[in-house]
């Protein structure tokens, strides 16, 4: 719109403008951090997922007992009664969203059970109901994050007609370099048998993917405005995060890599989540190696509470602790899950109002709320919190 063209009525100029909104003001990609105003987000979808095949990287971030699940089913689709399950829930986690005036946009549908062959490997996919772990938005640029699993190499096709519409809207459009994911990014012989063996390897810094050339899932990564947070894990390796520390650093952000007791590092939005201008929820069972940092910062350190969730419920792809994996729609408001009452009533002790929805089948894919979201549009500015 053209403010100057007289041929403009100044009235329709007032009416369609609204200058509060962030997309009036620095169009339709931008967010800084984990907690400004949200306005859009992307919500995964269920259609199509498909239990990847059980390769090595798969072994080594998953649990022993549900390997038999992975051996029997890679492949083929996610149990059909989940998904069902599954995917009502995230329906009404859409429409109430769309309540609190959120706008929800959603993933293409693909058919993740189509084998595909490289030149390096042969592989089906997964799913597209996790689009935190693919993109990653900062300020008004979305990366599309490499990844590092096999079964997640064409994952980005679900999400290309909503990234060329924000790339037609004026959004910076980022793609990292694509990994060959040939034999040589894994340790073939990652020699994990217990939870013994996880403890040792994570402690001596061993990982499953190699440095053979970059990669990374955008979930290990947390923003902080001028800060950005990344561990080195099971999909994140030291090249990737060097990438992205040179790519941030011509933004003027500063990326720190943390790291923290836990045998089994990957995607860091259940250990360490920030949910306000320097405030953190820490997971007790993975103390951060680099905690004084935020303290001495002033940050409030907050341990949730443990999970309610029960030992029966199958969660194929994550811990229990998708519980503090939380979704911000502004300082003062959490969408959190219905049944973990003791991490509700530490929202509110804390002032924050809770907004229960609950996904315990969708969390059946490995995500909380916060994995099965990703920010594009919150309302805020670029800010130093550290
Ligand atoms: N892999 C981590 C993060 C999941 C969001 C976990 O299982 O706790």
């Amino acid at each position: 719109l053209d403010k100057n063209n007289s041929n403009v009525a100044s009235e329709d100029y007032i009416m369609e403008s609204d200058e509060n909104l962030s997309h009036e003001k620095h169009g339709p990609v931008w967010a800084w951090n984990e907690w400004d105003p949200l306005e859009e987000v992307i919500v995964g979808n269920v259609n199509g997922a498909t239990v990847p095949p059980f390769t090595v990287e798969v072994k080594a971030n998953t649990y022993a007992k549900h390997w038999e699940f992975f051996r029997k089913h890679g492949g083929t689709s996610f149990p059909e009664g989940y998904l069902k399950k599954a995917n009502a829930e995230i329906e009404e986690f859409c429409n109430i969203l769309k309540h609190e005036g959120v706008e929800v946009k959603r993933p293409d549908n693909m058919d993740f059970s189509q084998v595909y062959q490289t030149p390096d490997f042969e592989s089906c996919g997964m799913y597209a109901a996790m689009p935190r772990d693919i993109l990653l938005v900062i300020g008004d640029e979305i990366i599309e994050a490499p990844m590092a699993w096999r079964s997640r190499f064409f994952e980005y096709r679900a999400y290309r007609s909503l990234i060329k519409e924000y790339f037609k809207g004026g959004a910076m459009w980022t793609t990292a370099p694509k990994p060959q994911m040939a034999d040589e990014l894994y340790d073939q012989v990652y020699p994990i048998r217990s939870v013994e063996d996880r403890h040792r390897l994570a402690a001596n810094g061993q990982f499953v993917t190699t440095e053979f050339e970059p990669c990374f899932d955008a979930a290990d990564f947390m923003r902080a405005g001028r800060d950005v947070f990344v561990q080195r894990s099971q999909v994140t390796n030291y090249m990737g995060i060097e990438w992205m520390r040179r790519h941030l650093e011509k933004k003027g952000i500063r990326l720190h890599t943390l790291s923290f007791k836990d045998p089994n590092p990957m995607h860091i939005d259940a250990t360490f989540n920030i949910i306000g201008p320097g405030m953190v929820l820490s997971n007790p069972d993975r103390p951060c190696h680099q905690i004084e940092m935020f303290k001495n910062a002033g940050w409030d350190v907050i341990h949730p509470p443990n999970p309610l969730i029960s030992d029966d419920h199958p969660l194929w792809m994550s811990s229990k602790w998708l519980s503090m994996n939380v979704l911000m729609l502004d300082p003062k408001r959490v969408i959190v899950q219905s049944t973990e009452t003791s991490i509700r009533k530490l929202f509110e002790s804390l002032g924050i109002e809770c907004i229960p929805v609950n996904i315990l089948h969708a969390n059946s894919l490995g995500g909380g709320f916060h994995c099965w979201t990703c920010d594009i549009r919150r309302n805020g500015e670029l800010e130093s919190y550290l």
